[in-house]
């Protein structure tokens, strides 16, 4: 079977927001946008690779985090998922939100028109390219060795890759929050019909998962 190139847990408000304007190291995901609301669905479950404490639920939403890594051999994300810096790279201590044991465990393609040198965190390593979204692909493609590669956000990055047409699956969770401005994936899901077929399926957490697949 083929390799697909995947959107996995990536969560937006009612209103189609995935991020605020103003990332900062205080707020990773913009100032108007409290990931604690946002996330509340995943960061619930069992399988949420951020917990530390026992527990959680091992419903719908847990299938949803527990198949994160399911077959997955390497990550595109953009550099603003990555860094809140922005231009050429100052600080090279920076090395991702994630400490040192990242939630990937396999390459991670960092989109940057600035080049850094790659480096090694516990089992993932992170690389930093400029490319079109197709050139770009392939490398994570090979990097993953036949497994699947999921493309990891932030919401420019999934927008490009959509514009390209190159992404097969998403699933996207729609939390029951309304942010206003900020950075929009879609101004309704239904704008990706035109491409994919759609499951919808509420969640008892009050999030709805929509499964896209390509037609
Ligand atoms: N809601 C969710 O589920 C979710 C998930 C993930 C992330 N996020 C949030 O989304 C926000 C980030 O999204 P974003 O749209 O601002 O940025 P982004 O997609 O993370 O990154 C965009 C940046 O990537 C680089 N880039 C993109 N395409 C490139 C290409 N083809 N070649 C070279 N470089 C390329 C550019 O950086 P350079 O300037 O370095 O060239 C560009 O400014 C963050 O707040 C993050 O926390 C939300």
């Amino acid at each position: 079977m083929s390799q697909l190139l995947k959107v996995q847990n990536f969560t937006v408000s009612a209103d189609g927001v995935a991020a605020g304007e103003e990332q900062s190291l205080e707020h990773p995901f913009g100032r108007a946008v409290d990931p604690g609301r946002l996330f509340t669905w995943a960061f619930h479950t069992a399988s949420w690779p951020g917990r530390t404490e026992p527990g959680g639920s091992r419903g719908l939403d847990d299938y949803f985090t527990r198949d994160f890594s399911h077959n997955i051999g390497a990550e595109i994300m953009g550099r603003n998922k990555f860094s809140p810096q922005r231009g050429p790279w100052e600080d090279h201590n920076w090395r991702g939100w994630w400490g040192d044991e990242p939630p990937f465990h396999t390459p991670v393609f960092v989109l940057t028109h600035h080049p850094r040198p790659s480096f090694t965190l516990s089992d993932t390593t992170f690389h930093f390219v400029d490319g079109d979204p197709a050139s770009v692909l392939e490398q994570a493609k090979e990097a993953a060795q036949g497994r699947d590669v999921r493309l990891g956000g932030g919401v420019s990055t999934i927008r490009e890759f959509l514009d390209a047409d190159l992404v097969d699956t998403l699933q996207v969770a729609v939390a029951p929050v309304t942010i206003g401005s900020g950075l929009r994936l879609w101004d309704s899901p239904d704008d990706l019909l035109d491409r994919f077929h759609r499951d919808v399926v509420p969640s008892p957490s009050g999030v709805t998962h929509h499964l896209f697949w390509r037609r």
